[in-house]
C-alpha cells in the first residue's frame, strides 16, 4: 500500500494529539515516519436508527507491538442483524470504547468481513503480515478502513487463492447458516426436499445451492413483486432451485397438487423446513411437510410472530426449532471453521455462487452520507442485492 505522502514533523505525543482531527479534516490520508496508520470508521455513540446515529470518525492507530496484529479491510457486508444491533435490539452488543480517541465511548458497526494483516507486533502467533483474516466473533466492528487487534480474534484464510474479497467477507453468516441448518437438524438424504421462504436472501440462496450439491430438492418461496418476478424466479432455478412460488401462490389450493405431483405424490417427502420471514407464511409452508419433519426459524423480516396451527404439533408431530449461527459458531470453533473452509473450495471449484451483490466503494474521501445511506437502504425490501463495503487503497 503506497502511501499518499510521508508526515514527518513533531513529537510523537504531538502527533498523537493531532491525528483524530486530522483524520476528519484532511481529504489526503498520511502514514506517518513513525508507521502510524490514519483509518476511519463508521461508528455511534447510542442506539437508534443507522440515519440518525452513524458517523464517520478518524483515529489513528499506532504500530502494532507484541501480541497486537493491525490490519486493512477489505470487504465488510451490510447483513440486516447489522442494523438491529444498531437499534439495540440484536442480543450480541457491540463493544463501547474510548480507544478511537473519543471522550465518550463508540461502537463500530458491521460484523463481518475480511481484511489483510498490514503489520504484526513481534509476538504474534498464527497470523502473519500478507494474509487474510475473517472475525472470530460477532461484534468486532467491521466497518472500518483499519483495526488493532490480537490475533485470538481473528480466523486466517489458509488458501485465498482464485478467491475474491467479497466472497471471503460474505463466507461466515450466511452460508455457515444455511449448512448447519440443512445438515443440523434432519438426516435428509438425496432425492429428499426441504422448503423454505425469504428464498432469495443470502441465506435462501446458500441453501438452495448447498442443497443441490448435497441432493436434495427445494420448494422456494418468495415476496410476489412488481417488478422482476419471472427474472428472480429464473434466478433461482439457474441456481438449483427445483420449484419456486410466491408467498400468495402457497396459499392458493392448488398450490398442494403442485407438491404432490412434484415429490411423487409424497414418496419423496419434505422434511425440512427454514423459515426466514415468519407470519402465516410458516403455517402455509410447513402443512406441506411429512410427519416427523422440522422447521427451523433463522429469521424474522417479516416482524411477525409464527403462526401455527395445533394439529400440526399433535397429529403430526413438527418439531420447530431455532438456531442462531453466532451461538453455534462459539460453542463449535472447529466446526465453524471447517464449514468456512469447505464453502470457500466450493467457491473456488465455482460451485458456490455469491448473493448478487450491490458494492459500495469506500476510498478515503466517500464521504459519510454515501456510507450511512448504504446501511439505511438494507432496510427496504425487495433490493437487487446485498451492500457490501469495497475498501480501496485506503
Ligand atoms: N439465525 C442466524 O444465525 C442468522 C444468520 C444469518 C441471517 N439471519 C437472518 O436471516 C434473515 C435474512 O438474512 P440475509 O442476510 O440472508 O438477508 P438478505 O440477503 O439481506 O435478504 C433479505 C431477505 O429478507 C426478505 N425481506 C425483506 N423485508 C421483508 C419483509 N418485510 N417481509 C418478508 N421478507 C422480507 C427479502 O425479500 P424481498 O427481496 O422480497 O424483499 C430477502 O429475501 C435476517 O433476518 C437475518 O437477521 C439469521
Amino acid at each position: 500500500m503506497a502511501p499518499s505522502r510521508a508526515f514527518i514533523t513533531g513529537s510523537r505525543t504531538a502527533l498523537r494529539q493531532l491525528r483524530p482531527t486530522l483524520a476528519n479534516a484532511c481529504q489526503t490520508r498520511f502514514i506517518s515516519a513513525y508507521g502510524y496508520e490514519q483509518a476511519k470508521c463508521l461508528a455511534f455513540d447510542k442506539y437508534g436508527e443507522p440515519k440518525d446515529i452513524l458517523k464517520l470518525h478518524g483515529h489513528s492507530i499506532s504500530p502494532p507491538h507484541g501480541d497486537l496484529v493491525t490490519i486493512r479491510f477489505l470487504a465488510s457486508p451490510v447483513n440486516p442483524a447489522d442494523i438491529n444491533q444498531i437499534q439495540g435490539v440484536y442480543p450480541t452488543k457491540p463493544t463501547f470504547t474510548t480507544s478511537l480517541g473519543t471522550t465518550d465511548p463508540l461502537a463500530v458497526g458491521g460484523n463481518e468481513g475480511v481484511a489483510e494483516v498490514i503489520a504484526a507486533g513481534n509476538k504474534v502467533k498464527g497470523v502473519q503480515k500478507g494474509d487474510w483474516v475473517i472475525m472470530k466473533k460477532q461484534g468486532f466492528g467491521t466497518w472500518r478502513t483499519h483495526a488493532q487487534t490480537t490475533a485470538d480474534n481473528l480466523v486466517p484464510i489458509k488458501n485465498k487463492d482464485g478467491l475474491k474479497p467479497e466472497q471471503v467477507g460474505t463466507v461466515s453468516v450466511n452460508p455457515c447458516t444455511a449448512y448447519r441448518m440443512l445438515k443440523g437438524f434432519v438426516d435428509l438424504q438425496p432425492g429428499q426436499w426441504f422448503i423454505q421462504n425469504g428464498a432469495n436472501s443470502g441465506v435462501g440462496r446458500a441453501a438452495i445451492q448447498l442443497g443441490k450439491l448435497w441432493g436434495y430438492k427445494s420448494i422456494n418461496i418468495i415476496r410476489k413483486r412488481d417488478t422482476g418476478m419471472e427474472e428472480l424466479k429464473q434466478d433461482l432455478h439457474s441456481i438449483g432451485a427445483d420449484m419456486v412460488v410466491t408467498d400468495e401462490e402457497v396459499e392458493k389450493k392448488e398450490f398442494r397438487d403442485q407438491v404432490k405431483s412434484a415429490t411423487n405424490n409424497g414418496r419423496e417427502p419434505i422434511r425440512l423446513g427454514l423459515n426466514c420471514v415468519g407470519g402465516s407464511l410458516v403455517n402455509a409452508m410447513a402443512k406441506h411437510l411429512a410427519p416427523d419433519s422440522h422447521v427451523v426459524t433463522y429469521g424474522a423480516m417479516s416482524k411477525q410472530p409464527v403462526q401455527l396451527p395445533t394439529g400440526l404439533l399433535i397429529f403430526k408431530n413438527i418439531s420447530f426449532d431455532g438456531f442462531w449461527v453466532s451461538k453455534w459458531s462459539e460453542e463449535r470453533p472447529d466446526e465453524k471453521d471447517a464449514c468456512v473452509q469447505e464453502v470457500l473450495d466450493l467457491t473456488r471449484q465455482g460451485k458456490f455462487k455469491d448473493v448478487p451483490m450491490q458494492p459500495v466503494k469506500w476510498e478515503w474521501n466517500t464521504k459519510q452520507e454515501e456510507l450511512v445511506s448504504a446501511v439505511q437502504g438494507t432496510l427496504e425490501g425487495f433490493r437487487s442485492g446485498k451492500g457490501i463495503f469495497m475498501f480501496g487503497e485506503t
